[in-house]
């Protein structure tokens, strides 16, 4: 613990605080920012590792990231270093990068292309399934190779993107979920998109801040100005804030998404995932800073520019915005109590040329420009948090009913975990 972490230890002990976890999100007022430990104490921290980063499921990156055999990339949820990788029959596995021998990590780069995989240390190799091929003679003759095979996290995909779960056992059910997704990912056919940009933030915020500060746009007229050349604030023409005008504009891009075969009922579950397809402002076709194209060639099987946007939201670590000519896709990994990386990533379909068909930096823009605002948000709202002066704060019920769902999804999943650890 560093001396920063220390000025933020509200408990003595780990234990301790899980008790007082437990107690706070039992008595917590509903609809209600949650007691200052939770977004600042090193021992809440670990606490949200232990039983949320290590237990559910965590969105890491794209399947067209690792288009062919052998493509990797590597990630790291808290101090577990993770391997993605394709294997030879084309399936995408997720491994602990971590060799059986002594320990060491393995993969030490970002991202790369390898025929095994073989430990820098002493050489060990294995093969794209995690099998132990070679760890020479110098272990003797009693060594038992097939017993030191890289341990795997679950990992399934759909739809393009990877999600692992490193949970001990069963990992939570995630089945329906990926059945949507597949579905309403299909007009997009991600196998065949890449990346075009990818930008990594450090926010000095809690992971949560982070997370209910992209669950709610009720800050957005005043800090988002590029975003909102092109994005409606609200994502259900139920929200107070949608004008009469807004919802005949909603029935005509249905209209639009129904003669193109475009899956646009919401779908929700539970708290975790929710699909909704909204339109971009009258005259807009993606997010860029005039709204107009962002890449010539459209994605997959899409035809209409104006598509408007369909959001995909994954607890606890992931949004995402799919538009007609290219899709960005956003990570949220905890790196400390007050320290958070957030990696965006923008997909183009894979035959768009760079400077031709796009350019990265018009591609980037608005998110670059709104992330930015956002980190400022986010960290503002640490310091607060962190005073003496702070005390959990009433949440709009209709401007911000995706906070008040993430913090109802983080307090029952806390509790659930907590409590089947104890048994
Ligand atoms: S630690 Fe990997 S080969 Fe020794
Ligand atoms: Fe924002």
């Amino acid at each position: 613990m560093n001396e920063h972490d220390l000025l933020n230890l509200t408990y003595s002990t780990y234990p301790q605080a899980v008790t007082e976890a437990s107690r706070l999100l039992t008595e917590r007022s509903l609809d209600q920012s949650l007691p200052q430990p939770f977004y600042n104490d090193p021992h809440m921290f670990r606490m949200d590792m232990e039983q949320v980063f290590h237990k559910e499921w965590i969105f890491v990156g794209m399947s067209s990231e690792v288009p062919a055999k052998g493509d990797y990339f590597t990630v790291e949820i808290g101090q577990n270093p993770i391997l993605v990788v394709r294997d030879g029959d084309g399936a995408v596995q997720a491994f602990h990068n971590v060799c059986r021998h002594r320990g060491s990590k393995i993969c030490t780069k970002h991202r790369g292309k390898v025929a095994n995989l073989v430990c820098p240390y002493h050489q060990w190799t294995y093969d794209l399934k995690g099998n132990l091929l070679y760890a020479g003679a110098e272990m003797g003759d009693e060594f038992e190779i097939k017993s030191h095979n890289l341990k795997p996290t679950h990992c399934r995909t759909a739809g393009g993107f990877i999600f692992i779960s490193l949970a001990q056992g069963e990992a939570p059910d995630l089945a329906p979920f990926l059945e949507s997704l597949a579905s309403y990912m299909e007009p997009y056919d991600m196998e065949n998109t890449k990346i075009a940009v990818e930008s990594s933030l450090i926010e000095e915020a809690n992971w949560k801040l982070v997370i209910e500060n992209n669950r709610e746009c009720y800050h957005c007229a005043s800090s988002h100005p590029e975003l909102l050349n092109s994005l409606l604030e609200w994502d259900d023409t139920n929200d107070p804030r949608a004008s009469d005008e807004f919802i005949e504009h909603y029935q005509r891009q249905a209209q639009a998404w129904d003669a193109e075969d475009i899956p646009h009922q919401h779908v929700e579950h539970g708290l975790r995932n929710r699909i909704v397809r909204m339109p971009l402002k009258e005259g807009t076709e993606v997010m860029t800073i005039d709204g107009k194209q962002g890449c010539s060639k459209l994605l997959g099987r899409i035809k209409n520019r104006q598509l408007g946007s369909m959001r995909i939201l994954h607890l606890p670590n992931s949004w995402n915005h799919m538009q007609s000519d290219h899709v960005v896709v956003f990570r949220v990994l905890p790196i400390s109590a007050q320290k958070t990386l957030v990696t965006t990533k923008w997909l183009v379909h894979k035959d768009a040329v760079e400077g031709v068909d796009y350019d990265p930096e018009r591609l980037r823009a608005v998110w670059d420009a709104t992330n930015d605002q956002d980190r400022e948000l986010a960290e503002q709202n640490q310091r607060g948090i962190n005073s003496i002066g702070y005390q959990p704060g009433p949440y709009s019920k209709t401007y911000e009913f995706g906070v008040i769902n993430f913090i109802d999804w983080y307090s029952q999943t806390v509790r659930n975990n907590t409590s089947q650890e104890r048994i």
